[in-house]
């Protein structure tokens, strides 16, 4: 709890004072002023938890401020950038205590970086922070109970785990080509040596294309100005370091339409590159071997949605898969599959399964991926799970377990066709555990109970957890 200065500061800590411009903050905390945001507030305040979107909490005067660029046990001056009466928002603008919890980071500009938040947080207390979003989040919108058993389970390595990263590029006068992402809270280029949660194979790629120089070519010639454009870059774990293994995809950002052109072909020539086009050659790429895992053989293409975090990804896939050992169901729908990444590995020759997903690039990969690996009785079409859902709810389709791994929105509008249609389990697994409380609100007051609850962490570093839940039906 954080509460003014005087009375919270541990003892430890050096008393800190109001400034003539917080108290005015204080008196009138919406007046227009004039700093860039409108307010021209400044407040000392003091640190004392973490919300689910990676901003620091503080309480003053019984008013909620959520800082960007804090963390827990911060005593900072902070920016007041929007304020109401119940809560205000603010970036630190100077750090007065740095946070015990404040450590070595792995990455050079992770200060400026916007990707990190918590790079320099030991992992541990980045799961304690992320295990409470998920309790939280269950306690007050799900109203799950004291009762609910969160098993977390940390990503195998913390740093150098994203498969595939979107860089920003620059082409600068002189002809050096550098990449680097966006400020925090700003379009502002920071320029990167590596990427610290980036895999090794695609940071070496990274520096390699650092040293290209575009002094002599048509670029510099024709737009002596500063080049921007945006680079996909996608590791394929299963091609060996020798072959080419990188998918990459170029998009300009600026009016200069040939630039992406130019880049692309000069990539193209490098030997870790197995594919490199631009925005209109995406929809036309062909596909590519990903790995291999649980005796499927994982296809995936440029631009298509394939999860980062590989070695997690295992461990999501087991979970389902050992779920579906357990109540060996017979006939399952995969709400929102992608390619297939969570339901191939289960198909057994004689249970039924079904996938659907919006994107026609991953259905066309998931039936690719059937395909290549033998696979019998698995069907994927392309449609919109709301539709699908109704469909086979009229039809009174007798699915007995359903997977759901929807995007952050959560699947509200799917409930109810999902209650019609009383599946014994119902395995969701969530990038949001707001709206995946919202959700198991529903879900549990109409008979369905929390038989698991993993907190997974795909992405450390930042503030984002996963969740696997299994749901059971009770039986009336
Ligand atoms: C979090 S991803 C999960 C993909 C897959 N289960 C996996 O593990 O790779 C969510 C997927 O939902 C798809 N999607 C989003 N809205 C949809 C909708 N209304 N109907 C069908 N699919 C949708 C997206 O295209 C995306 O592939």
């Amino acid at each position: 709890m954080c509460r003014p200065h005087k009375k919270n500061m541990p003892i430890k800590h050096k008393k800190i004072k109001q400034s003539s411009r917080s108290r005015s903050a204080r008196s009138v905390p919406n007046e227009k002023s004039t700093n860039e945001s409108g307010f021209n507030a400044t407040l000392d305040l003091r640190m004392d938890s973490m919300a689910f979107g990676g901003k620091a909490v503080s309480r003053l005067d019984g008013k909620v401020y959520f800082v960007e660029g804090g963390i827990e046990g911060d005593v900072a001056t902070v920016e007041i950038t929007n304020s109401n009466e119940r809560y205000g928002e603010g970036r630190v603008a100077k750090l007065l205590e740095p946070s015990p919890h404040r450590g070595v980071s792995a990455c050079d500009v992770s200060e400026q970086c916007g990707g990190c938040q918590w790079q320099g947080v030991p992992y541990p207390q980045q799961m304690i922070w992320k295990k409470q979003f998920v309790e939280t989040s269950m306690r007050r919108i799900a109203k799950l109970g004291e009762d609910l058993v969160v098993e977390p389970m940390p990503s195998p390595v913390a740093n150098g785990y994203r498969n595939r990263i979107m860089v920003r590029g620059r082409i600068f006068p002189d002809g050096q080509l550098k990449v680097g992402y966006f400020q925090r809270a700003s379009r502002e280029f920071v320029g990167i040596a590596s990427c610290a949660i980036a895999v090794d194979r695609i940071n070496n790629f990274i520096r390699c294309i650092q040293k290209i120089s575009f002094k002599e070519s048509q670029l510099a010639r024709e737009s002596p100005a500063l080049v921007k454009f945006k680079i996909e870059i996608q590791d394929l774990p299963a091609k060996k370091s020798s072959e080419p293994h990188l998918l990459m995809s170029i998009f300009d950002t600026d009016d200069k339409n040939f630039s992406a052109d130019i880049i692309r072909k000069k990539l193209a020539q490098l030997p870790e590159v197995a594919w490199c086009g631009g925005q209109a050659d995406v929809p036309k790429a062909p596909f590519f071997e990903f790995e291999s895992d649980l005796n499927v053989t994982f296809h995936t293409a440029p631009g298509m949605f394939q999860q980062v975090n590989v070695p997690h990804n295992h461990t999501v896939r087991r979970l389902v898969k050992s779920a579906v050992d357990e109540f060996s169901p017979k006939r399952i729908l995969d709400l929102f599959c992608g390619s297939g990444n969570l339901s191939l590995p289960l198909a057994d020759g004689n249970r039924l399964i079904e996938g659907i997903e919006f994107s026609k690039k991953a259905i066309a990969a998931a039936i690719y991926n059937v395909e290549h690996s033998g696979i019998k009785k698995a069907h994927y079409s392309a449609g919109d799970t709301e539709k699908f859902l109704w469909n086979a709810s009229n039809l009174k389709i007798p699915y007995d377990l359903i997977i759901a791994d929807p995007p952050r929105d959560g699947m509200f509008k799917s409930l109810e066709p999902i209650l019609n249609i009383r599946p014994d389990h119902i395995l969701y697994v969530s990038c949001d555990p707001t709206t995946l409380a919202r959700d198991l609100a529903v879900l549990c007051k109409e008979h369905y109970v929390v038989k698991r609850f993993v907190a997974l962490d795909f992405f450390p570093n930042t503030y984002h957890i996963e969740s696997f839940v299994v749901l059971e039906r009770a039986k009336k």
